[in-house]
């Protein structure tokens, strides 16, 4: 009773602040009100079921997915030598880091779900939280989503059907995974995080074997890159600045925890925790295994090759002259982590998209959750039909450099309302405070990131992204500050609310 009745509470306060123009530090609902009634926080469809293990599976199991299988290639051919190589995968490792520990601040001093949303409700008003939402749900968390399950299914076509693999079969099978993943995600919440804890661990012993592979050719004494040195290293700002988002894609998902801190037992203290576990080890397993790959592969053969993992598998295997299984074992890694960062991905998403629509700016039904089930069962299948169009449409390495820059102006936003907040609320509770020098040093680099790369070499790709970012607000003005309601929504909602069994959070325990 007490419990549904401040539930309600939270919802109709929501939609009374959604939409409405407040100032700064007011506009979100479920920070203010855990302030000042101190409200229970574990609400129906979110229980508090994250543990420190399991955030750092979430952390370390999204981070870790196709990047590291893929993008080696694209990182070496636009760094130019091997040193710089590396340098740009420590550099990677350490701005995940440090922009990981400004959002610590950010995710303890407000603990609601939908990181970047809510802190941008927070720091700078409902129109920047739109527009972020906007981008993220229609194009970021599909796109992230498409990539990974495509390079699944390159990896699981050419290991188990044929080599190399025919361009429909790759489709096919990545539309199914897409199916699947959504199938996990849909049935229960424990089923999602079990599935991300299992593959999780499975896709670091999976690093393991690619290392020990590594260091097998190098005991044997003959290391197949000779010259670990900076001769060659590319020049251009810009095309450094494109090496950096190859890597940063790999890193990506840094972030992730911080979408679902209301599920976080703790959250105050393991949100950092979390976040200085998972981040450097993830750096170490990157670190590890390029410099395996370059025991065994020349900086040449990287360059060649589509799939850097099954090249170093293809010569191992040549080498060990009768461990022919060599040829299924790494595309299987390359299988079990990037389907556990998809599962990742998806888990994370709808948990963006409910905390969105909970405040109202997007449709209601996109924040219903399914009676018994507890899962957000609208959003996910919202996601998943944007990601099959987008595996139906796309090509990777576009996406991807889309997918960057986009995300990093969100980056440096986020960055930017560390700042400002220390400004506008600076007595407001911060359990785990940043060195404010690392939140500038993070916008700086987000600037960097997004600018060098347009001066560069400007590319339509980027217009399209900004006017995508800015057309936003051709949705936000008459139906999030207006509240315009479409009539036709009204039974749309109804029937999928009874197709999918699905009903608004407050409501589920009546
Ligand atoms: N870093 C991952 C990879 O290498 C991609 C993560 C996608 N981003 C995310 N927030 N889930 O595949």
């Amino acid at each position: 009773g007490n419990n549904n009745a401040t539930r309600r509470c939270i919802r109709q306060c929501n939609s009374l602040e959604a939409g409405v123009n407040l100032p700064n530090g007011m506009s979100n609902g479920g920070h203010h009100l855990e302030r000042s009634f101190s409200i229970p926080t574990d609400t129906v469809n979110l229980k508090r079921r994250v543990g420190l293990f399991s955030g750092v599976a979430l952390i370390v199991g999204t981070m870790i997915g196709s990047g590291i299988f893929v993008s080696p290639r694209e990182v070496l051919e636009r760094t130019g030598s091997v040193g710089m190589f590396l340098v740009v995968w420590l550099v990677c490792g350490i701005m995940s880091l440090l922009g990981a520990l400004a959002y610590a601040e950010l995710g303890t001093m407000n603990t609601s779900s939908g990181a970047e949303y809510a802190y941008f409700l927070d720091a700078f008003g409902p129109v920047p939280a739109f527009l972020f939402s906007w981008v993220s749900t229609l194009v970021l968390k599909p796109s992230q989503l498409a990539i990974i399950c495509l390079t699944f299914a390159q990896y699981s076509v050419e290991a188990f059907l044929s080599f190399p693999a025919p361009e429909s079969a790759v489709k096919l099978v990545c539309l199914a995974t897409i199916a699947l993943i959504l199938f996990i995600n849909c049935y229960s919440v424990d089923l999602a995080t079990g599935v991300q804890n299992m593959f999780c661990s499975a896709k670091l012993i999976a690093i393991g074997i690619v290392c020990v592979g590594g260091l097998y050719k190098f005991a044997s004494g003959s290391s197949a890159t000779p010259d670990f040195g900076f001769s060659g290293t590319e020049t251009s700002p810009g095309v450094l600045a494109l090496s950096f988002y190859s890597g940063l894609w790999a890193y990506d998902g840094w972030n992730n925890l911080n979408y679902c801190t209301e599920e976080l037992i703790d959250a105050h203290k393991n949100l950092p925790r979390s976040i200085i576990l998972g981040i450097p080890l993830v750096t170490a397993c990157y670190i590890f295994i390029n410099v395996a790959y370059l025991f065994v592969m020349t900086p040449e053969q990287v360059v060649a090759s589509d799939a850097v993992a099954v090249t170093f598998a293809d010569i191992i295997m040549g080498n060990w002259g009768g461990a022919p299984y060599m040829r299924f074992i790494i595309p299987l890694c390359v299988a079990i982590s990037t389907f556990g960062a998809a599962n990742g991905t998806l888990f994370v998403a709808g948990r963006l998209c409910f905390a969105t629509s909970r405040e109202g700016q997007f449709s209601d039904i996109l924040s219903y959750i399914t009676v018994g089930r507890y899962t957000p069962i609208p959003a996910l299948i919202f996601h998943a039909v944007i990601a099959g169009c987008m595996v139906v449409a796309g090509n990777i390495t576009s996406l991807i450099d889309f997918f960057s820059f986009s995300a990093w102006i969100f980056y440096g936003g986020a960055m930017l309302a560390v700042i400002v907040q220390r400004f506008t609320r600076p007595d407001a509770h911060r359990p785990y405070k940043v060195p404010i020098i690392i939140p500038w040093v993070m916008l700086i680099a987000s600037t960097y990131l997004v600018i060098a790369p347009i001066i560069d070499e400007p590319r339509w790709e980027y217009l399209y992204a900004t006017m995508f970012i800015v057309a936003g607000l051709i949705f936000y003005i008459p139906f999030v500050h207006y509240k315009l309601t479409i009539k036709f929504m009204v039974p749309v909602t109804i029937f999928l609310q009874k197709l999918f069994m699905v009903a608004p959070t407050d409501m589920m325990e009546e």
